[in-house]
């Protein structure tokens, strides 16, 4: 039986939706913070060493791995390597789609509250505390952020339905500009603030004194969630690009977008944070509370408020179809079931999840598991161990098992495009990344300070 022919982005198609998948809650939530507090532009270079030379090649290592085999997460490395246990690496990916989105849906709900209290002007007037009151209620009741968790899942369900071409692509090329426009826009607001210019020079001032073996490794854990590798989701929509697409540079167009967004949102949260002389909070409390807090105090600041929310939702949900879009492909490809089905059982049990991951911020604060909430237990699993572990199989399958030349012809699309670099590319895939990588996940798992490092 003849192959059907698998559907294929366009060009822009391809760009946005692998945009859109990395551009999320990471570059937003995180990445400022973790700029601000480790050395500023010195933790810019760290980080943007380990995007170049690991990020970039794990990303078109995974890209080639799913155009070549045409199918899924896991049933490409079934493709290309048959009879072998490869494809557990896909498995594994797919698992970890599943328990990310577990928890990331819970914040990309709380975006969707804080929409609807910006658009209801809740922030005006507040104080700190107020602020932070409200924040806190919110996140620990036990039913409202299930509720606007349910239909973030359901949101993201109903893309997914409607398909690669239709559901995936057409939702991307639309959000992506939407998203680029609005950061730009707070982007500019923020360094025109009276005091923004010192903001920037805070955020980008370089302290290489901060930078030691942690800030390092976190760097290189932050690219790889940031990129969305080690997971199969770029494996997933490389099966989805189109065979005389230049892989090399759509990886390179998407890793800049990514670094872009995250430069951006710090250049947007840090300038209008220092003008007012708040004191930086860490992570979600960052956006949630500090924020509204100084949107409270801004000219016109109702309409920015907005902004911002609606670009964090946006992030989100083209972050969480690419994690759905890596279960469903599994589940109809592997299992034989239609999409829709497979799109609302794969909801169902992320809802199961969110609803955990929900409770253990509120009434099941108490319960942990291994020493953790739900919520930070499925957090930290994907990115501490499955990304990490995932990255360094990637590496390895593409720099040893898979033929030089398979790869020579995949890159170049039959020869089409030069290649130059793909001696480098192999020497970082077989060497480079799997021993930094591995490096990163002893970090985590705190057995370098065990071996004494
Ligand atoms: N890259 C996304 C972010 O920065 C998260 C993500 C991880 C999305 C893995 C897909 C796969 O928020």
């Amino acid at each position: 039986m003849a192959k059907k022919e698998r559907i294929n982005f366009s060009k822009i198609g391809a760009i946005a939706a692998a945009t859109g998948s990395a551009v999320g809650l990471g570059n937003i939530l995180r990445f400022p913070y973790l700029l601000g507090e480790s050395g500023g532009g010195a933790f810019l270079l760290v980080y943007i060493l380990c995007v170049v030379f690991l990020g970039l090649p794990v990303m078109i290592s995974e890209f080639s791995i799913g155009r070549m085999a045409q199918a899924n997460a896991a049933g490409s490395f079934r493709t290309l390597a048959p009879k072998s246990k490869w494809w557990l690496v896909g498995l594994m990916g797919v698992i970890s789609a599943f328990l990310i989105l577990g928890f990331y849906v819970v914040v990309s709900g709380w975006t969707l509250e804080y929409i609807v209290q910006a658009l209801s002007n809740k922030f005006a007037n507040a104080s700190t505390a107020q602020l932070n009151q409200v924040f806190t209620d919110f996140s620990t009741n036990t039913y409202r952020p299930v509720g606007w968790m349910l239909l973030f899942t359901a949101l993201t369900c109903f893309i997914i339905i409607a398909g690669v071409k239709n559901g995936i692509e057409k939702s991307t090329k639309l959000m992506m500009p939407l998203l680029f426009l609005i950061i730009i826009i707070l982007g500019i607001r923020s360094i025109t603030l009276p005091t923004g210019t010192e903001g920037l020079k805070f955020l980008f001032k370089a302290d290489f004194g901060k930078i030691n073996s942690e800030v390092i490794l976190s760097a290189m854990g932050q690219a790889f969630f940031s990129l969305s590798l080690g997971m199969g989701c770029m494996i997933t929509y490389g099966s989805y690009i189109n065979k005389d697409n230049n892989l090399s540079s759509t990886a390179l167009q998407v890793t800049i977008f990514d670094m872009l967004v995250a430069v951006l949102a710090s250049i947007a949260i840090f300038p209008a944070v220092f003008s007012f002389g708040i004191n930086p909070a860490q992570g979600p409390e960052l956006v949630f509370i500090t924020l509204p807090n100084i949107f409270s105090r801004l000219h016109g600041g109702y309409i920015w408020a907005v902004m911002f929310f609606v670009l964090l939702a946006l992030a989100s949900l083209t972050s969480t179809i690419s994690l759905l879009e890596v279960i469903v492909a599994f589940l109809t490809e592997e299992l034989h079931i239609s999409r829709a089905k497979a799109a609302i059982v794969s909801s169902l049990g992320i809802a199961l999840l969110g609803i955990l991951s929900s409770f253990s911020l509120g009434i099941w604060k108490d319960f942990s598991l291994f020493g953790y909430g739900f919520f930070a237990l499925f957090d930290s699993i994907t990115s501490k161990i499955l990304m990490p572990v995932g990255g360094i199989f990637i590496s390895l399958f593409v720099g040893w098992r898979i033929d030089k030349q398979k790869i020579l012809l995949e890159l170049s699309s039959n020869g089409k495009y030069k290649i130059p670099f793909l001696n480098i590319f192999l020497l970082i895939t077989r060497y480079l990344a799997p021993l930094a990588i591995l490096l990163v996940l002893l970090n985590q798992l705190g057995l370098t300070k065990w071996l004494g490092f």
